[in-house]
């Protein structure tokens, strides 16, 4: 396994998306085409499945030196009320372009620290939402907390508004490894919160658990593991920390490369903390996800439903995933779209009554089957391709998989590709064989993290 991580540990995309955000065609997009195409799939799509939301609540008040998301830092809660009145104004440029009312299926609050924003803003923020929908039959409602700042009220609040599942960010419970990526937080901490949340009746707990982050050894991983499994959530992420220094606004700082796991020590600590996730219990659903045999991902995973968007892995689909809020995506299926960046350029525009898109990518044919068959590779491990309805470099990419089959990552039975157990580790690059729009323009300059 050592030699087959070394061998195919290079950088490469996490496909919440195909095409993947760098190579979105910005000369095919434009807002109003954004538009019609969001028009095309609620009509198509909203009576049977309904739709997703994802809200992005940005502000954080301190900045963890390891985390790649869009985030604002500031103490000053008074910026909750603004933004969250830009959320619902943005929501109703978008019920404009609906024919009926919609059917919420989906709903996830990510961030930044949607905790960040008190129990009553909350309230006010989902039930200005709820009252333009119908809220499906067993609706899927999300939210990630920080465990320094969920409150109890927060958790029932969010309960009793539907919400039956929540993400805390644990990262790492050794002190050197907290101090190094600004992020102190007690196990007593965790703890408490993920108790609270058992009480109230969540069914979906999960931890977000980081490897390869700074001073990290594979004994405070092993110890975060076992503290982990004191507390058995229903699920947990597995995430390989990823270092993206040079992407804008990220503030990956306070310690040096130098500081990071070697490459060895990383592949260690993946391979070990699979290894005792495993016998403690825990199933790889998808590519760093983990659950329990009980839990609705692992349920989805064997009955093939689960689907992977840019919320991570879920266990239902919709066509139409609106992102509401500064730097969200939304996809249509046919589009992808992600807002303006920034606090005030977001309100700015909303403002004036423009859903603020500022790029995206619009899909042609080639890539709505490439995205088809990456997706089946991602959520269930294996995918056929119709030669008659391919593009021309299907037999090339097949060629290519050749040596992953000779390392049985793979197997392939004519037009079918299958991942094997040992594959799974490698599933992004399996993915990346048929990623046209990459393997047609190479990057010259790192743009990703590295698949392992
Ligand atoms: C928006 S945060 C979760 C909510 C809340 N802000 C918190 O930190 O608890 C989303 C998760 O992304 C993961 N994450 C952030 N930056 C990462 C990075 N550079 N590499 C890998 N995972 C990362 C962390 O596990 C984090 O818990
Ligand atoms: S890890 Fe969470 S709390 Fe920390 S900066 Fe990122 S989004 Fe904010």
């Amino acid at each position: 396994m050592n030699s087959l991580i070394d061998k195919y540990n290079i950088p490469g995309p996490r496909y919440t998306s195909y095409p993947t955000v760098p190579y979105w065609d910005e000369n095919s997009f434009t807002p109003e085409l954004w538009k019609q195409s969001v028009i095309r799939t609620f009509k198509e799509s909203n009576a049977e499945e309904g739709i997703s939301i994802y809200i992005h609540l940005p502000f954080c008040e301190a900045l963890c030196t390891f985390c790649a998301c869009h985030k604002r830092i500031t103490k000053q809660h008074s910026v909750e009320i603004p933004y969250l009145e830009s959320v619902l104004k943005e929501w109703q440029l978008y019920l404009k372009l609906f024919n009926e009312k919609p059917k919420l299926k989906e709903l996830h609050l990510g961030g930044g620290t949607p905790t960040f924003f008190s129990p009553k803003n909350l309230k006010t923020l989902l039930e200005g939402i709820f009252e333009t929908v119908e809220i499906a039959e067993h609706q899927e409602f999300s939210f990630e907390g920080h465990p320094n700042n969920t409150t109890k009220e927060h958790l029932q609040t969010l309960y009793d508004l539907g919400f039956r599942r929540v993400s805390f960010g644990v990262q790492d419970y050794d002190p050197k490894v907290q101090k190094a990526i600004n992020r102190i937080q007690s196990f007593e901490k965790v703890r408490e919160v993920t108790e609270w949340a058992k009480e109230i009746g969540y069914r979906g707990i999960s931890h977000d658990l980081v490897f390869g982050l700074p001073h990290q050894t594979w004994e405070a991983m092993e110890s975060t593991i076992r503290k982990t499994m004191e507390l058995k959530p229903d699920r947990l992420a597995f995430y390989s920390y990823a270092h993206v220094p040079w992407v804008k606004g990220v503030g990956q700082r306070g310690f040096d490369e130098n500081d990071l796991p070697s490459g060895e020590e990383k592949r260690r600590l993946y391979e070990d903390g699979k290894k005792l996730l495993e016998e403690l219990g825990y199933i790889e659903v998808g590519m760093d996800h983990f659950s329990l045999e009980h839990d609705d991902l692992y349920q989805s995973l064997i009955q093939k439903k689960l689907h992977r968007n840019f919320m991570g892995y879920t266990s239902s689909k919709t066509q139409l995933m609106v992102g509401l809020g500064m730097s969200a995506i939304s996809d249509s299926w046919y589009a992808f779209a992600q807002n303006i960046k920034t606090v005030e350029e977001y309100q700015k525009m909303v403002e004036e009554e423009e859903i603020p898109v500022v790029k995206g990518h619009i899909l042609n044919d080639e890539d709505l089957t490439v995205r088809r068959h990456i997706l089946n590779l991602m959520c269930q491990l294996e995918t056929t391709f119709d030669i008659h309805n391919s593009f021309p470099e299907l037999e090339n990419a097949f060629e290519m998989l050749k040596e992953m089959e000779n390392d049985e990552l793979v197997e392939i039975n004519g037009h079918h590709i299958q991942i094997t157990e040992k594959g799974r580790a490698f599933t992004r690059n399996v993915a990346m064989v048929f990623d046209l729009r990459m393997m047609r323009n190479k990057p010259e300059t790192r743009i990703f993290s590295m698949t392992i």
